[in-house]
């Protein structure tokens, strides 16, 4: 099948890669651009997909006319990155959190609804199976009053506010 939407993302690191991968791995998407501050991250999706990259997402944006952008900078740039891609007119992905604050949160949704452009958040652990089964496990009580969650490399934390929240 032939590509019919182009796809660009914006901040190319750990996450950003992941986006760039699936972007390019979908029959009807091409990946056209990547943009991220750091020449040594752009270097990776020049040899990886040769696909066009830039310093400045602003020119991303004029040059490559993307279909849809992912946003995936560090937190606290969600917001600026974002507004610049909605006031393009694009639609957009951003990473989750949406933004480090509710006010710029809010004001992304605001704007994504002023200029009529999709707006999505990347909660993607919300959809992945084996954390939704274990969720109904939780709420079901078949694993006992979960008391403490921790992962490899990071130090435990208080049960309770993260999954309750999904
Ligand atoms: N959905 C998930 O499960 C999940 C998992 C990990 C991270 N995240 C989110 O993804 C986002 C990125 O996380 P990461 O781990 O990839 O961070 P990272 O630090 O590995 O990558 C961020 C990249 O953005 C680039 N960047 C910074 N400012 C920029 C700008 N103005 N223009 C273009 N590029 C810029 C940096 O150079 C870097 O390469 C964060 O908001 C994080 O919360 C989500």
């Amino acid at each position: 099948m032939s590509a019919s939407l182009k796809a660009a993302v914006i901040g190319g690191g750990s996450m950003g890669r992941n986006h760039a991968r699936v972007f390019a791995d979908m029959d009807d998407v091409a990946l056209v651009g990547v943009a991220d501050v750091s020449e040594a991250s752009l270097s990776f999706f020049q040899q990886r997909y040769h696909v066009n990259t830039y310093t400045d997402y602003h020119e991303m944006l004029q040059r490559e006319k993307p279909d849809l952008v992912s946003v995936v900078v560090p937190t606290e740039m969600h917001f600026v990155v974002a507004r610049d891609v909605i006031a393009a007119g694009v639609p957009v992905l951003v990473e989750k959190p949406i933004a480090a604050t509710l006010n710029e949160g809010a004001d992304l949704i605001h704007l994504a609804a002023k200029h009529k452009v999709m707006l999505t958040v990347g909660h993607i652990e919300r959809f992945n199976p084996a954390i939704r089964a274990l969720k109904r496990c939780l709420d079901a009580g078949e694993l006992g009053q979960v008391y403490q969650i921790s992962r490899a490399g990071s130090a435990p934390s208080p049960a309770g506010s993260k999954m309750s929240a999904w």
